[in-house]
């Protein structure tokens, strides 16, 4: 085999956004748009890279010299990925990568924790080694983790399991939640947030205010507790409330903004059941979750407000293997 092609889904968080990066539990679930990467060996001892996504055409670097010297943005996560598993299992061969996504890396979908995936996923494959989920979590964990330092994982391991999860922090716990479906309208609102950014204003925030910030930490982790048993008894209605109730920590923590609260209102207003953002705040998309009835007006709402409906449907598959040549 000399080529393969591997896909993994985006991600939307459903509760307990920031808390999960401090030791709680969040619930995520995986959307039905993809990214795909193609990995193919060279004969050249070359890493080779095109993603045409985040602007990164006929990008190429000797092997010698992957990990090291000034990375474009766009090409970190897939870089740093082959750095580590070359490091980790001693391979060197010239390889050719393609990435290609179906989503907008504006939307906070997590297409870095995609790529970090089927980047280790698709070279561990090429190569022969078999990897547990958990190993490819770990290997791809540390990936993030090296690039912005700070980070839960959950989006590594919606983009490998799949499915919607109960996550705790770094991997400790992965339990992946039987449900069919669930009715979510997600609303891009037009601003690109940058999850370390806010990450580290709430730890400013923390410093002034530090046993504050950690109740309602508490207190988020109660409601991601909560939110998964109405989830698993498709209680839409308390699950909803629930939403609502997280909005109003994450208020609190300062990462919410004008543009996504009247978002969220709007769809309340019109029927939703609860609504939030989604993610680290300070822009990106939120999430509605509303009756059948509802759902046209909920979505109406949201672009009456400025906001851009997403298409998507919840729930889907983890990595797959989708071809090898
Ligand atoms: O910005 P997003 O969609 O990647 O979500 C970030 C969620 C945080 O809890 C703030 C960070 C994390 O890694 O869990």
């Amino acid at each position: 085999m000399h080529s393969i092609t591997v896909s993994a889904p985006g991600k939307l968080m459903l509760l307990g956004e920031h808390a999960v990066v401090y030791d709680r539990p969040c619930l995520v679930t995986t959307v039905n748009q993809r990214l795909a990467l193609e990995a193919r060996l060279l004969d050249d001892c070359l890493f080779q890279l095109e993603a045409p996504d985040v602007k990164i055409s006929n990008y190429k670097k000797s092997f010698e010299d992957i990990g090291k010297a000034k990375i474009p943005k766009g090409a970190k996560f897939v870089e740093i990925a082959v750095f580590n598993f070359m490091k980790k299992y001693k391979f060197s061969s010239g390889i050719h990568i393609n990435t290609i996504t179906e989503f907008s890396p504006l939307y906070g979908f997590g297409s870095s924790s995609a790529v970090t995936v089927c980047t280790i996923k698709a070279l561990s494959e090429l190569f022969n080694i078999t990897l547990t989920d958990k190993e490819l979590f770990d290997l791809a964990y540390k990936t993030v983790l090296d690039i912005q330092g700070k980070g839960s994982g959950f989006d590594i391991a919606a983009a490998i399991y799949g499915g919607t999860l109960y996550f705790f922090t770094a991997g400790k716990k992965i339990e992946p939640l039987k449900i069919k479906s669930l009715p979510l309208i997600v609303g891009y609102s037009g601003v690109k947030a940058d999850t370390v950014t806010l990450i580290n204003q709430i730890k400013e925030k923390a410093k002034k205010y530090p046993d504050i910030i950690d109740r309602i930490y508490d207190h988020i982790a109660e409601l991601v507790e909560q939110a998964k048993q109405a989830l698993l008894a498709k209680d839409w209605v308390r699950f909803g409330e629930l939403m609502n109730m997280n909005q109003g920590y994450l208020n609190s923590l300062g990462v919410s903004t004008e543009k996504l609260e009247i978002m969220i209102y709007a769809t309340r207003s019109a029927g939703a059941y609860g609504a939030k953002l989604s993610g680290a705040g300070g822009g990106d998309c939120m999430i509605a979750i509303a009756p059948e009835n509802k759902k046209q007006a909920v979505r109406d709402a949201i672009t009456k407000k400025g906001g851009q409906i997403i298409d998507t449907t919840t729930n889907c598959k983890g990595v797959i293997i989708e071809k090898y040549d």
